[in-house]
């Protein structure tokens, strides 16, 4: 069946960063019906293959159309990164996605730097190399890696300090560097804000004020949907979950983040 203005916005990610994305969604835009599908079963994306991530991806986004989704949200900055054009191409319902929200972080005044931290994958792929390119001072941003991340908070760790090992290590060869803003680049990342607080407390330097790019995706939702004709009048707000991993460990992690406080 063709989807219409009543069909539910699709939102994918790898596992359950997407979630900080479909929370902003569910806030902003309280009239739409959501399906979220979480391929937790395939998390880490960030540590895979360009090939791996696209026939992942695409395959989780087909679910997702086949389920009837009227729109979908790439709830995934490693994804967008990887293989937006390729979702583009293949689907004919709007795609959204969301990006490393580079731009309002270079724009704060400051002599800093500005870290953008991702998974692995995200800050080696050409997409988002060439985003970096668009900046008014590409060389003030410091890309960082940060393998690890995703599998502890898939795991369902969200305390700050259990992610101090990790951090030591990513921020090693910046200590006390004077950083300005630091991007948070995966949607996973949303939900330890502290520990990049706290990371940050404990290495560096400078402001350190935390960038998304989740409400900006959001508002470009709401556009394209108005753009299109598809905006839910009478939607409630109502959300499927849908995972390749586990259902009832993935479930109770998604019902807890969708209520969880973000600092
Ligand atoms: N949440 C994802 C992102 O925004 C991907 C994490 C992963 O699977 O490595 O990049």
């Amino acid at each position: 069946m063709h989807p219409s203005k009543h069909s539910p916005v699709g939102v994918f990610d790898s596992g359950v960063g997407g979630v900080s994305v479909l929370r902003e969604a569910l806030a902003y835009l309280p009239h739409e019906n959501y399906i979220y599908y979480g391929d937790n079963g395939n998390a880490p994306y960030g540590d895979r293959s360009e090939d791996e991530i696209t026939s992942l991806t695409l395959r989780c986004i087909r679910l997702l159309v086949a389920k009837g989704c009227k729109a979908i949200l790439v709830a995934c900055n490693t994804a967008t990164a990887n293989c937006i054009h390729s979702i583009r191409a293949e689907m004919d319902v709007p795609v959204v996605s969301v990006e490393p929200a580079l731009k309002p972080a270079c724009a704060q005044n400051g002599s800093g730097k500005v870290f953008m931290m991702a998974t692995l994958a995200t800050t080696r792929l050409e997409r988002y190399l060439a985003l970096q390119q668009r900046m008014p001072s590409p060389s003030r941003i410091v890309n960082i890696p940060c393998p690890g991340l995703v599998n502890r908070i898939e795991q369902g760790q969200f305390e700050a300090a259990a992610f101090d090992d990790l951090f030591d290590r990513y921020l090693a060869p910046y200590e006390g560097c004077e950083v300005d803003g630091i991007v948070l680049g995966c949607t996973h990342y949303i939900f330890i804000k502290d520990a990049f607080r706290r990371a940050a407390a404990r290495h560096l330097q400078g402001a350190c004020t935390l960038y998304d790019g989740n409400a900006g995706t959001v508002h470009q939702l709401a556009h394209v949907l108005q753009a299109h004709q598809l905006a839910n009048p009478n939607g409630s707000a109502q959300v499927d979950f849908y995972t390749s991993g586990d259902y009832d460990f993935y479930k109770k992690l998604f019902d807890a983040l969708l209520k969880r406080e973000i600092g």
